[in-house]
């Protein structure tokens, strides 16, 4: 019996190289139902390797139905038929209906295993830049009681050290308020909550893809209203109500994700008197809004409302840890009890760890010095990325100026696509995001969303002066293409 040669730098241990080799023997008739297998020590001095690892290989070829080792006689080649396959058929599971549109349709991103230098695609705050020196210190202290945070449940709205600190900062009555794990799970528990079956649900064109991701998962109804410099169109929006059974708006109004846009305060009268006439659920998502750089954006519409119609989320994930996973939500009326029941379907309650964590972070009364001097330094990364794009842009791309946030959205110059920005960006090791991914339907393929929000601002501005060099070499490239002559 031969064994092809074992590989010994291959990334596959020298237990998977033997199995596949005398499975592969074994389906192919090479090795006969009933033939005997070398002992464990034969084998090892054969491939030179150690017993153990021939040990491992056929415990592995037994336990797939393969072989038969019959102790005090030896190791015997099972019946073809009678092997199993090698791994378990799932294919069954595709006939499973469940309700969801095409997994591939979710906007999984196109580039994320490709091997990032720069990255101008996420909008995460960057090691350095968040607290993580001070939650470090208060995380050794839960080591004199590790029971408190170890051994027990949160209440499912959420641990009361948090709680009350969240409430004292947001000036938000505490029983408006349930945790959740990041405004990611908010999101998702409050389209549970508020939007049924054949229900729509709108939201800002373009928008974060994770909310997209979110709704599209849940089989929803997902229409864009655009949106411009004052935020998402309400005219049309209020258009869309008369057409459509919408019964939640989605939207980021301070420092939109893509567009950086915040809704103008007339804006968000309109808004909430459109969500008055048509009964609508307004889920306010301001995961930005402490991230200006002069000038604080407009009330929330939460403070504004007075009809118990919009849920305020809060995340903690661009101030103080994304790793912590906290958000809070305020919620009021009836919908709290009916937000506070999906919240306990899906995970009864938010880990204490993290929340109690964070509760003593805030409860320190250090986040507005940690947040101030993140507002500093995100407005040096902005001018510094501003002034390259003003230095470096090619004809006809063209940015919009935020006040605050992380995000710079860029349109292309017409004929040159994002998708193919992207790409040779990539070959570069820098990353930026299609734009394609946070339009719903109407993929428009111009637009890149750029963050400048990257430890290192001489990598972040060279980034950013190599998206203006590729844009600029793909545009000339269609202009030399439209004059070739066709054949
Ligand atoms: C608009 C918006 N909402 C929600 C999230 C996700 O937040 P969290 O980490 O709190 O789940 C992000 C992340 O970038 C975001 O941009």
């Amino acid at each position: 019996m031969e064994i092809p040669a074992l590989d010994r730098d291959h990334s596959d241990s020298l237990t998977d190289q033997i199995v596949r080799g005398l499975r592969n023997q074994i389906k192919d008739g090479v090795l006969k139902p009933g033939s005997r297998l070398p002992s464990i020590r034969g084998l090892a001095r054969q491939v030179a390797v150690s017993p153990m690892t021939v040990v491992k290989a056929y415990e592995s070829l037994e336990t797939d139905g393969w072989i038969l080792r019959e102790h005090g006689r030896g190791t015997f080649v099972k019946g073809r038929e009678a092997a199993a396959p090698a791994r378990a058929d799932t294919d069954w599971q595709l006939a499973l209906v469940d309700g969801l549109p095409s997994v591939a349709d979710v906007p999984f991103n196109p580039t994320a295993n490709v091997d990032v230098k720069v990255n101008l695609a996420n909008a995460v705050i960057g090691a350095g830049m968040l607290p993580a020196e001070p939650l470090s210190e208060l995380l050794q202290t839960f080591s004199r009681d590790p029971d408190a945070v170890l051994s027990t449940y949160s209440s499912t709205a959420g641990e009361a050290i948090l709680i009350r600190a969240v409430a004292e900062m947001l000036e938000i009555d505490e029983k408006e308020l349930i945790i959740t794990s990041g405004a990611q799970q908010a999101t998702y528990i409050a389209a549970r909550s508020f939007v049924g079956p054949g229900q729509a649900i709108a939201v800002e064109a373009p928008t974060y893809m994770g909310a997209i991701e979110c709704f599209k998962t849940m089989g929803l109804h997902v229409l864009q209203i655009p949106v411009d410099e004052e935020g998402m169109r309400i005219d049309l929006l209020a258009a869309a109500c008369e057409e459509f059974p919408i019964r939640m708006v989605y939207t980021v109004p301070a420092y939109q994700n893509p567009t950086g846009a915040v809704m103008s305060t007339r804006r968000r009268t309109q808004l909430l008197e459109v969500a008055e006439t048509h009964r609508l659920v307004v889920l306010e998502d301001d995961i930005w809004g402490d991230l200006y750089f002069k000038e604080p954006p407009p009330t929330p519409l939460y403070k504004m409302d007075r009809g118990g119609h919009v849920v305020y989320v809060k995340s903690f994930s661009k101030t103080v840890s994304p790793g912590c996973r906290i958000a809070a939500v305020a919620v009021r009326g009836h919908f709290h009890k009916r937000f506070l029941a999906n919240k306990s379907a899906m995970d009864l309650g938010s880990p204490v760890l993290t929340q109690a964590l964070v509760g003593r972070f805030l409860e320190s009364g250090q986040l507005p010095r940690t947040v101030e001097q993140l507002r500093r330094r995100l407005l040096q990364l902005y001018t510094a990325c501003i002034a390259t794009l003003e230095r470096d842009a090619p004809d006809g791309l063209v940015w919009y100026p935020v006040q605050g946030g992380l995000t710079v959205w860029i349109r292309l110059p017409a004929g040159v696509r994002a998708n193919e920005t992207v790409r040779e960006l990539s070959y570069h090791g820098v990353h930026v995001l299609s734009g394609d991914l946070c339009y719903m339907n109407e993929v428009l393929g111009q637009f890149v969303r750029i963050t400048f929000c990257h430890p290192d601002t001489e990598q972040m501005t060279q980034a950013v002066s190599l998206l203006c060099a590729t844009v600029k070499r793909l545009a000339e490239r269609k202009r030399l293409a439209r004059r070739r002559p066709t054949l």
